[in-house]
């Protein structure tokens, strides 16, 4: 039987799973409030919580599999890209135990495995995507279009040319004064409001690309407009206000994500990264599902956001694959 331990330390999610033979047996996250009071992520104090979070979680991720250290086969880590503090904090973790226990190392991409979360199994009958299918990667640092061709092959067909979505909602809901991470709120928020209420810029580029630093600054403008006529404009629409982002936000993600489909006519399609968890994207893979037959694969809430279960699934199948690490591969924090 093949055991992994799997070790997330990207940005500021602590995370450790336990898998056997390709199932999930424990994945344990501990998330880091110390940022929500700076409104954004705080590297230096990203690196330090994981330093403190890292024995515990994985400590409870193996008593949760009701596995013994002893009888991990390999351990998989997340190697970049991400913050390079935090990064180390993991890859040296991992580096550390898979030279104590003598057992090889897997490295995995963050943003390989965010798509590969689609092949998770909790039970064994879940269905995943057969390749190749197309997956739209929405997170706060990526906003990609990517054709998935197998485990180990995916082709990143367009991609964010400035802010990531996640990001630009982020700061929306900053300068709102709604609080950190912005995309709960919005979500919430944007459930009670009305969608057509505001119109925003929406981008013009070519290709597959995603741009969304637009949309921010044209945000930026009408709120400053609007507070003018009335200082407490954003407490009396605040709900309209996110759900005519969120509304613009969704359009622009599904306008390329229509096109990637009709241009390569591939209509198994993911979606992955923690802006998967916004109920308006959700509902609108649905509604794309039935009106233009798409296959749709919409991942469980726990599997959005940063978690060592994707990590250990895509390191399960480099394993397979015979695909090991050296132990001095260096953590990477940006890709190329
Ligand atoms: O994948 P992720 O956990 O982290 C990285 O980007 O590394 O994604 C975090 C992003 C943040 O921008 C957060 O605001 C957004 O996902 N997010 C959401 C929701 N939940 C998390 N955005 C919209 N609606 C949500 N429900």
């Amino acid at each position: 039987m093949v055991y992994i331990l799997a070790i997330e330390s990207s940005c500021d999610d602590t995370s450790a799973a336990v898998l056997r033979d390709g199932l999930l047996l424990s994945n344990v996250t501990a998330s880091q409030a110390v940022h929500e009071q700076y409104g954004g992520v705080v590297p230096e104090l990203a690196s330090r919580a994981h330093e403190q979070n890292i024995v515990p979680v994985v400590d409870a991720a193996l008593k949760r599999a009701g596995v013994e250290k002893e009888q991990l086969t390999a351990i998989a880590f997340t190697r970049g890209p991400g913050l390079m503090g935090s990064l180390l904090v993991g890859v040296n973790f991992a580096k550390g135990l898979a030279l104590a226990l003598g057992i090889p190392l897997v490295e995995v991409n963050h943003l390989q495995g965010h798509v590969l979360a689609h092949f998770i199994k909790e039970q064994g009958d879940e269905t995943a995507p057969p390749f190749p299918f197309l997956c739209l990667l929405v997170s706060g640092g990526n906003s990609q279009i990517i054709k998935v061709k197998a485990y180990n092959d995916m082709e990143i067909m367009g991609q964010t040319i400035d802010d990531a979505a996640g990001e630009a909602i982020d700061k929306c809901s900053k300068v709102m004064g709604l609080g950190y991470p912005g995309g709960p709120i919005i979500d919430c928020l944007a459930r009670q409001g009305n969608p057509d209420a505001y119109q925003f810029a929406k981008p013009n580029i070519p290709g597959y690309d995603y741009s969304f630093s637009g949309l921010k600054t044209s945000f930026l403008y009408s709120l400053r407009d609007w507070l003018k006529d009335d200082p407490d404009f954003i407490e009396h629409h605040k709900e309209d206000l996110a759900a005519s982002l969120e509304r613009t936000v969704v359009d622009i993600l599904m306008k390329k994500l229509r096109m990637a489909v009709k241009d390569t006519g591939i209509t198994h399609v993911a979606v992955a990264g923690g802006v998967s968890a916004n109920n308006g994207l959700r509902n609108a893979f649905r509604d794309h599902a039935q009106r233009y037959g798409w296959t749709i694969y919409i991942p469980k809430f726990s599997y959005t956001t940063d978690n060592a279960a994707m990590i250990g699934i895509a390191g399960y199948f480099k394993y397979q694959d015979h695909e090991f690490c050296d132990i001095n591969a260096p953590a990477f924090a940006r890709i190329g």
